[in-house]
């Protein structure tokens, strides 16, 4: 007979459960450095980027949810604990801030995409590309409006 246990069933690796953990902590990062970059913006050349920061926040803010969902699912505790947020002074300080996060949310999502791949978790996989889409997206409008500031 099989032996009971108790708690929640783990569905992943213990690494793979830590990297989830980890895009939890910087997704609620960049959602509140956004959100205060939005409120602190300044200067003319801020209401080019002021709307953009706004719905960037937002989307951050839903991949927060979903990875956690998908974590929650896989039975570890979401974080409730963002990394390091990084508001900044200056609009260009700011941005220049919020590229580097991006570049890092790619380099943090394509290594759980392969460890995904590799475990044969297709959802989590599929999700990581979703998101990945994303900040690349996010990455693209921060560099092109950097261009200009
Ligand atoms: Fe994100
Ligand atoms: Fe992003």
């Amino acid at each position: 007979m099989a032996e009971q246990k108790y708690g929640p069933v783990i569905k992943a690796s213990k690494a793979l459960l830590n990297e989830l953990n980890n895009a939890i902590a910087r997704e609620m990062q960049v959602a509140i450095q956004y959100m205060w970059q939005h409120v602190q913006w300044g200067g003319v050349k801020g209401f080019a980027v002021h709307d953009e920061l706004k719905a960037i926040a937002i989307a951050e803010m839903k991949h927060a949810e979903a990875i956690a969902e998908r974590l929650y699912y896989l039975g570890a505790i979401p974080t409730t604990k963002p990394t390091p947020i990084i508001v900044g002074t200056s609009l260009k300080e700011m941005i220049a801030q919020d590229a580097k996060d991006e570049e890092n949310a790619i380099h943090l999502y394509k290594k759980i995409i392969d460890m995904a791949r590799e475990a044969d978790d297709e959802t989590t996989n599929r999700l990581f590309r979703q998101i990945l889409q994303d900040e690349e997206d996010h990455h693209d409008t921060f560099t092109t409006l950097l261009e200009d500031l």
